[in-house]
């Protein structure tokens, strides 16, 4: 059984790359949290303050160390994992993470709902969570709220429920170059195919996310579709990255679909790219009310991100053991102070 509620939550962060680094300053601004250690594989950054690492003008007394096996169990209650979006990539981890008994907070998006597409996994991990007491959640803005746990708790106040659309609409000149870069800016079509080929390009968890919204509603899916093409300049621009050819990509747009019977129930459109006119988050509900939501000019994924990861924590140290989901745990609010949520705690199953 969990040691909950130690005060102040003993925290270790566990990748320290753009959102681990982001995610730093979001901890100290929680007077119930602690950051107490640090790892991260990167030579450049193990040894040094985590203050420093994260360009913060205060030093934090704890240093990046290189491994887990250079922290002991008794020092933490959590861990804060933002290592990589593969599930294979995190199970290691995870089971180290467990043999210390700290629960953990994740963004890795193959997490945050493996039990359709990669189900040994993901027993494997809530296995493992469970023989050593802790809680596994992973989470962020998408997967983690855009398209799953916000459209889930919007469909709380429908009497039916027929089908969701939802869209994401980003401008990616606004992004940091490396973003540009990740959505394939300046690629002909034949590199920009190349890449999507690879497995390891564009955005992922579309399909988690149509998983989770149908594990809560009850939906048993036929299949899910995650498709990804260029979004192509109509004229040649100078950008950021140099200039790009009319025809050449300035972003990537993908869709997911998910079918019950040969009925599209769920519809996902994720654009992120050069130039777009209209940002904005919109979420679609087809049922009894049919509903439109839109979020004008977006939610700024990096802080959502890591407000989602450190508003979980209460959640996740009150939570039942095993391999969580956005889907299956109390709703995550916003938790400065101490609240109601830190005397909640979930029945042992
Ligand atoms: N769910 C969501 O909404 C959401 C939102 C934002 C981000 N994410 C995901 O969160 C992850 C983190 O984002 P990021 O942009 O910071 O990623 P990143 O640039 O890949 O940074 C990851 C950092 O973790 C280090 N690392 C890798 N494996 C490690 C291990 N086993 N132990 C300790 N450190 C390790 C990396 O070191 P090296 O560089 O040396 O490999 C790097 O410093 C990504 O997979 C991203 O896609 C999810």
């Amino acid at each position: 059984v969990k040691a909950r509620m130690s005060s102040p939550i003993r925290v270790v962060q566990v990748g320290l790359g753009p959102v681990g680094q982001m995610l730093t300053p979001f901890l100290l601004e929680r007077p119930y949290l602690k950051l107490v250690g640090a790892v991260d594989i990167d030579p450049h950054k193990v040894g040094r303050d985590v203050g420093e690492v994260c360009r913060l003008d205060q030093k934090l007394n704890v240093k990046v160390v290189d491994g887990l096996d250079r922290l002991s169990k008794e020092n933490a209650d959590v861990a804060l994992l933002t290592t990589t979006s593969y599930l294979s990539g995190v199970v290691p981890t995870l089971e180290q993470l467990a043999k210390l008994e700290w629960d953990v907070v994740s963004t890795c998006e193959e997490l945050s709902y493996p039990w359709t597409r990669q189900p040994a996994l993901a027993e494997r991990i809530d296995a493992v969570a469970r023989k050593h007491g802790i809680s596994i959640l992973s989470t962020g803005v998408n997967p983690g709220f855009l398209m799953d746990s916000w459209p889930i708790t919007a469909t709380s106040i429908c009497r039916k429920v027929e089908r969701i659309r939802i869209e994401r609409i980003q401008d990616a000149s606004q992004r940091r170059l490396p973003f540009q870069q990740k959505i394939g800016v300046g690629l002909s079509t034949d590199e920009f195919r190349a890449r999507a080929a690879s497995g390891k390009f564009g955005h992922v968890g579309l399909t988690e996310s149509m998983q989770m919204i149908a594990a809560r509603l009850g939906w048993k899916l036929n299949r899910t579709e995650d498709q990804i093409e260029p979004v192509l300049a109509e004229k040649d621009l100078d950008t950021a990255l140099g200039h790009v050819k009319a025809g050449q990509a300035i972003g990537l747009q993908q869709i997911g679909k998910a079918f019950r019977g040969s009925d599209e129930i769920v519809t996902f459109v994720f654009r992120a790219a050069l130039n777009q006119p209209d940002p904005a988050d919109t979420l679609h509900v087809f049922g009894i009310p049919s509903f439109k939501v839109t979020i004008p000019g977006g939610i700024h994924g990096d802080i959502a991100t890591c407000a989602v990861v450190t508003n979980a924590i209460p959640v996740v140290r009150g939570a039942a053991p095993g391999l969580r989901t956005m889907a299956d745990l109390p709703p995550v609010g916003f938790c400065l102070e101490p609240g109601r949520i830190d005397h909640y705690q979930e029945s042992r199953k």
